[in-house]
């Protein structure tokens, strides 16, 4: 039986806006899953930088939960475009904290491990932030203000994700995938970053196993394991088995300074230090989950 609960999700028509909806629509008895970008069918129309509009959609539905996705995502674009990011990243976030304040519902928030400065090696939850780029500042921004003004609230720090599928993701194993499409044998991949993998339908199952506790604070939430740019390039194209065809070759951040001008930190490696300790951590190693989100890129390969 489905959980009778109503749930509100912004910013889901984006590629952990995917695994959210399948995993609490299948759980729960009445989810309303809202964007800018109506993508999909089941995808209503609220931007959350605008207060009135999502107040009304809040005022109708009167969510129990609600969860914020929504956001941009894209590091270059928000160097670029300062005003809109902080617009989207903060002020979006600031409206729906405010409102499920009001309409007394628990709120998630989605945090990144961009945050950090990358001057550790690794981070766990009670590390300092110290974000360099609008994205991290702005995404930084709305961690402090849910954690201050809602008293339901969780935060989850993702880190490099993965997910969504051909469609929908908009990030490096995509990107790889884009480039052998188009024919490249040969792959440049920087080593010089570090982070940890964070498979997108695990983190959006784990979201729904850890919020019906009342261990109410925020969370790093990231897969086991960490690994390097290339590490992921490495697996990736060994589950393609294209390693006798498409060469990975390392370089370093430089190299794309020009495309991927934005500040990021050396390593944005998680440990679920906190998950860990209160025994609900449910994340599985990113490289078994890499090798699971590869196989819908198998099939779309080898149908061709
Ligand atoms: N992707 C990562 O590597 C990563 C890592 C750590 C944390 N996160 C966080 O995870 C959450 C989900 O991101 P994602 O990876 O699923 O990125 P995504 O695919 O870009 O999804 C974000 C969605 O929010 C939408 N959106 C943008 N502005 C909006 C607005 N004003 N009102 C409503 N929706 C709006 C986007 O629409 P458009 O496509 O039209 O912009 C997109 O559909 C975000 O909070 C992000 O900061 C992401």
């Amino acid at each position: 039986m489905k959980i009778d609960k109503k749930v509100l999700i912004a910013g889901c028509g984006g590629m952990l806006g995917e695994a959210v909806y399948q995993s609490f629509n299948s759980q729960y008895e009445n989810v309303l899953a809202t964007d800018i970008d109506l993508n999909v069918p089941w995808l209503k129309y609220m931007d959350v930088r605008e207060f009135d509009q999502c107040e009304k959609v809040f005022e109708e539905f009167k969510p129990d939960i609600v969860l914020n996705l929504a956001a941009l995502t894209d590091l270059e674009y928000c160097e670029k475009n300062h005003e809109n990011s902080w617009l989207t990243n903060a002020l979006g976030t600031e409206n729906i904290a405010l409102l499920a304040e009001k309409y007394k519902c628990t709120m998630v928030y989605i945090s990144t491990a961009g945050i950090f400065g990358g001057e550790q090696d690794f981070y766990t939850d009670f590390d300092a932030p110290n974000p360099l780029s609008h994205y991290a500042k702005s995404k930084y921004y709305g961690e402090r203000f849910v954690l201050e003004r809602v008293s339901k609230i969780f935060v989850f720090r993702a880190g490099w994700m993965m997910g969504g599928g051909l469609q929908k993701d908009k990030k490096f194993i995509n990107k790889l995938y884009k480039q052998i499409t188009a024919g490249k044998k040969e792959i440049f991949v920087v080593d010089d970053k570090l982070g940890t993998p964070t498979y997108t339908v695990d983190f959006a199952d784990a979201i729904s196993k850890v919020i019906k506790t009342d261990y109410y604070g925020l969370y790093n939430q990231v897969c086991g394991g960490s690994c390097s740019r290339y590490d992921v390039a490495i697996d990736f194209i060994h589950h393609l088995k294209l390693v006798d065809q498409v060469k990975v070759t390392k370089v370093d951040s430089d190299y794309f300074k020009k495309e991927y001008f934005a500040p990021r930190p050396h390593s944005e490696k998680l440990v679920n230090l906190k998950l860990e300790k209160r025994g609900i951590n449910f994340m599985r190693d990113w490289k078994v989950c890499l090798q699971e989100y590869s196989q819908v890129f198998v099939e779309d390969y080898y149908k061709k």
